[in-house]
């Protein structure tokens, strides 16, 4: 089975003066969760800009299920790639259910395929069927988040690209949705790419994370990997103590032991990384 995403020496500058993406590799896995972290400015949002085609590369492949991505039609390729970004960026003049099943509508999904499909989703990111007929200024800040995420998984795309999604809601709507995402992704298996900045955040979410400085990829891995073999100094400065910390969260444990219990992770490895 080909990967899911391969980036082959991309690069990108916007001016002359600075190269934004030197030299990407990176191949992505069919039902990978990958989280693209790095501090701000460093080019995780041009990186993931460049899959679903809203900007171009200067150099190097970029293949999606193992086909250039010139050769695909660019509104085949939207329409099976979800997206969901920090402004999540709601029709204001079209209901919920109607902004959830905008794709499914262009892709021919009759009306009342549509809410059925638009109220599965709703429950699924937990929000109520009386949110359905509201419009998006009826809603707090974390369910126009929710139907974001609702919107972005309505075509059933087998890749979901995520852009800080959650980074403007409170603390506490955060973790429900870092919890509700997690449980989609164990739920449907999508091929799932998601950006931040968050240590934490990376931590739980991810089954591998792509470390990215400067425009580099300075290292992948899980979290261990990272917090207990860093490949070079950027990556301990960077983790730093919150590394540590945020490897000890409970429900980065909670997966730890999970990956344990499946045989993803044997104990010995465990061991071995905990000794470093
Ligand atoms: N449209 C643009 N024109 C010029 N420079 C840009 C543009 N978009 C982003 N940049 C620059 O590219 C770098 C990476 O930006 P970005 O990919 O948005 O980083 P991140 O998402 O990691 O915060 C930054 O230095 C930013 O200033
Ligand atoms: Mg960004």
């Amino acid at each position: 089975m080909p990967y899911a995403i391969e980036f082959e020496h991309i690069s990108k500058s916007y001016t002359f003066e600075e190269v934004v993406l030197s030299d990407i590799n990176l191949n992505i896995e069919d039902g990978q969760f990958v989280v693209l972290l790095g501090s701000s400015g460093c080019g995780k949002t041009t990186l993931l800009k460049m899959v679903n085609k809203l900007l171009a590369f200067d150099t190097g492949y970029l293949r999606i299920h193992g086909k250039k991505l010139s050769d695909w039609n660019i509104e085949e390729l939207r329409r099976s790639i979800g997206y969901a970004i920090q402004q999540v960026g709601l029709f204001p003049h079209l209901r919920v259910w109607e902004n959830i099943s905008y794709v499914p509508k262009l892709q021919g999904v009759g009306k009342e395929e549509r809410k059925r499909r638009a109220l599965e989703l709703v429950d699924l990111v937990g929000l109520k069927a009386e949110h359905l007929d509201r419009y998006p200024r009826q809603l707090s800040g974390g369910q126009r988040q929710r139907v974001g995420v609702a919107r972005a998984l309505a075509a059933e795309p087998s890749i979901i690209l995520m852009d800080e999604p959650f980074g403007a809601v409170d603390e506490q709507t955060r973790s429900q949705l870092q919890d509700q995402l997690k449980r989609i992704h164990r739920q449907f298996h999508q091929t799932i790419l998601f950006v931040t900045h968050d240590i934490h955040e990376a931590f739980r979410l991810a089954d591998r994370i792509v470390l990215i400085h400067e425009g580099r990829i300075i290292q992948e891995g899980t979290p261990e990997e990272l917090v207990f073999h860093p490949k070079e100094e950027a990556v301990r400065t960077f983790l730093g103590k919150r590394g540590l910390s945020a490897l000890l969260d409970q429900r980065v444990m909670d997966g730890l032991y999970e990956r344990l219990q499946t045989g993803a992770l044997d104990v010995d490895q465990l061991v071995s990384q905990l000794k470093g």
